[in-house]
């Protein structure tokens, strides 16, 4: 019999790669998702890619009722990973009780649910900017957590919080928050990627988008930190790499192989890579010289920031496999398969 996880957020960037890693370890995926920043075709995508049909049920994880019946119908569920969030750090900041209410009374909702019908493994979406900028680098997971920049990233300290004191309080919850860094690319079919809704924020896609002629140029937010070329410093990592970490967690606690209730780990490459290698990548993968200007710093932006991930590699079995040219390619190839996509309807 198959273990039946459910995905929260599974139709959403990292949601929906994670799925088919998932299907095609042979696990059953059951995803929820509200839509709210994304797709219900992706599911058709993922079916192409994997041959399975994974169920898809609409609904809002801040819907309490509505999750206990959805949860009541699959009282099987071996596991749950939570994806579903809102997560624009700069919209954070303009709608923070958007962000508190959203981002935080789903994940107690599902905890309650949960612990309703003692489903007791869960797979946690962190993130690095847990760390703000850190004293030393690389990060490791006992690297002090700064007072978060965003209310985004306060989210996402207080949900590891609240998940901690959860497995604290009753032995029978595990508990796995994995901090990703910066995770970029798509599946290498090109059929699932990442779909910014207007102007990207991150990097790669605004990278990819000026590189196929959408956005006029590509703005390099500073070049005056302390670092070697001046530009800012981060762990890109491939989304499918990132999305086999959570198969991983997945099989650690579902097999009891876990070693304490609530554990940490950092996903990243453990090499810091500037704005402008990221550049020259894109540049080299896609053939394209591309049109950039160095402006003013962001508001809020980390200098550097790099992962040390060998508490992954060591407990998980887990590392990165993909180069950042392999990572940037199918980002490429992602763009173009989506504009021409657009095109055609
Ligand atoms: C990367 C670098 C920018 C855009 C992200 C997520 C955040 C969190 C961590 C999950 C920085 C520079 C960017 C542009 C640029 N993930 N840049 N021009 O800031 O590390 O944060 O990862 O929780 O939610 O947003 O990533 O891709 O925005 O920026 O020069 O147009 O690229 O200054 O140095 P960041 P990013």
């Amino acid at each position: 019999m198959k273990k039946k996880i459910l995905i929260t957020g599974g139709t959403g960037y990292i949601g929906s790669h994670t799925t088919v890693e998932l299907i095609e370890a042979g696990f059953e995926a059951i995803i929820i998702d509200n839509l709210y920043n994304s797709d219900a075709d992706v599911i058709n995508n993922i079916f192409k890619i994997t041959g399975v049909r994974p169920h898809l049920e609409v609904l809002d994880l801040c819907d309490k009722e509505n999750l206990k019946r959805f949860i009541g119908q699959n009282k099987d569920i071996s596991a749950v990973i939570h994806f579903a969030a809102f997560k624009a750090v700069g919209e954070s900041v303009i709608k923070p009780l958007d962000y508190y209410r959203n981002n935080l009374l789903s994940l107690i909702n599902l905890l309650e649910v949960m612990k309703h019908f003692a489903i007791s493994n869960l797979v946690f979406s962190s993130s690095c900017t847990v760390y703000g900028q850190p004293e030393k680098l690389p990060v490791t997971e006992d690297t002090p957590l700064q007072p978060a920049t965003s209310p985004y990233g306060n989210t996402k300290q207080i949900g590891e919080t609240i998940i901690k004191d959860t497995t604290i309080s009753d032995i029978n919850v595990k508990a796995i928050s994995l901090r990703y860094f910066n995770p970029i690319g798509a599946h290498p079919s090109a059929l699932i990627g990442e779909l910014p809704r207007g102007i990207p924020e991150n990097l790669v896609p605004y990278l990819t988008q000026t590189g196929y002629g959408l956005r006029d140029e590509l703005k390099v937010f500073g070049n005056d930190y302390n670092t070697p070329d001046g530009s800012c410093i981060r762990d890109y990592l491939h989304v499918v790499d990132l999305a086999k970490a959570h198969v991983v967690a997945i099989e650690r606690l579902t097999a009891g192989r876990n070693k304490a209730n609530y554990e940490v780990f950092n996903l990243g490459t453990g090499r810091g890579v500037s704005v402008f290698e990221a550049i020259k990548s894109f540049e080299h993968v896609s053939g394209k010289k591309l049109k950039y200007k160095v402006v003013g710093r962001r508001a809020g932006d980390i200098e550097k920031i790099w992962a040390d991930p060998s508490f992954a590699n060591k407990e998980l079995g887990w590392k990165t496999l993909s180069s950042l040219d392999e990572a940037m390619k199918t980002a490429w190839d992602w763009e173009k398969f989506i504009r021409q996509k657009k095109q055609q309807l």
